[in-house]
């Protein structure tokens, strides 16, 4: 059996992030200049349902039978078992890399789930749709957030930039890609400082919770911009989408998941001439992003590593 690898990109979310998870749309976009890989390989040499898990960026030689039911790596794998129906798989070896930075919020849980469930099932002979490879990717993402939108799985596993909103009666998430009119150029910049994603949500719900109307409102505005943002995109006014993102980040300023940090490199990027800035995921931390002529994106980068990005990457987003 010839060795099956599959490999999925990062993400960015351009703008919606938290307000999506109440219902309100959100736009996100491949980052395919980092990708996490799966190769999934027979050991004929091991008895059948034995399961090798090498994973060498974090020093990880197991196997399945050694990992707790809950490590995402073990659930994603189980998953793919369950629904194929395979209950002793032939004996083989997961491998997987990733260079997309961890915990900064650009999706590398959900690339490593996307890329091991495509591998994993052709490997055992039978590829799954997009549709179901997204579904199960949600199911393992819950295990890192409880309440995730499920934006990263959509946006990774379709690796298209998406228009997406959850469903609150749980009757199908809107999935839409949609055109982007002329491509354009985006600066991200890594704070440095981790934050995990499932806190920032955490709270956000706490202050939801004690002042919902507020929030409801926040959300609705975020919700608004949004919109228009996806009508800028497919009409080609970088412009205005660089004030719409300047608005969204407003408002999760006032949400709360800001940080000074992040509000550094924001003003940074804006004074060497981004058209505008915000923080992409989930905040307090991680990354931010910035809109940018393409002719200024090594200039915004330069700023920003000077002013204590301690990463820096330029993606070009296009349809
Ligand atoms: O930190 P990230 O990139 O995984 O993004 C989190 C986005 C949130 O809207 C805050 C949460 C979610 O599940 O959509």
């Amino acid at each position: 059996m010839p060795a099956i690898s599959a490999s999925a990109p990062g993400k960015v979310i351009l703008l919606g992030e938290h307000a999506v998870v109440y219902g309100q749309p959100a736009i996100a976009v491949p980052l395919n200049k980092v990708k996490a890989k799966a190769i999934v390989a027979a050991r004929p040499d091991k008895p059948a349902g034995w399961v090798g898990l090498h994973a060498p960026d974090i020093g990880l030689e197991t196997t399945l039978m050694d990992l707790p039911a809950n490590d995402p790596l073990a659930y994603a794998i189980k998953l793919v078992f369950d629904e194929l129906g395979v209950s002793r798989p032939p004996a083989m070896n997961i491998r997987i890399t990733s260079t997309i930075p961890v915990a900064a919020g650009l999706g590398s849980g959900a690339a490593v789930t996307v890329a091991i469930i495509q591998a994993l099932s052709r490997f055992l002979g039978r590829q799954l749709p997009n549709e179901q490879v997204s579904t199960l990717t949600y199911e393992v993402e819950k295990l890192h957030h409880g309440t995730p939108s499920g934006i990263d799985n959509t946006v990774i596993t379709y690796s298209r930039p998406v228009f997406f909103e959850r469903s609150s009666k749980g009757d199908g998430d809107r999935v839409e890609t949609f055109k982007v009119a002329i491509p354009f150029t985006i600066v991200i910049g890594d704070t440095g400082i981790p934050s995990p994603t499932s806190i920032a949500v955490r709270e956000v719900r706490c202050a939801w919770q004690e002042e919902p109307q507020r929030f409801e409102d926040l959300f609705e505005r975020v919700g608004g911009i949004v919109k228009s943002a996806r009508r800028a995109i497919e009409q080609g006014e970088i412009e205005s989408l660089g004030l719409l993102m300047n608005q969204n980040q407003e408002l999760l300023g006032e949400m709360g998941v800001s940080s000074k940090e992040l509000d550094h490199l924001l003003q940074v990027a804006r004074a060497t001439g981004a058209h505008g800035a915000k923080l992409s995921g989930g905040g307090r931390g991680g990354n931010m992003i910035a809109l940018v002529a393409s002719e200024m994106a090594e200039q915004v980068s330069q700023a920003l590593r000077e002013a204590g990005a301690t990463n820096t990457i330029v993606t070009e987003i296009n349809g």
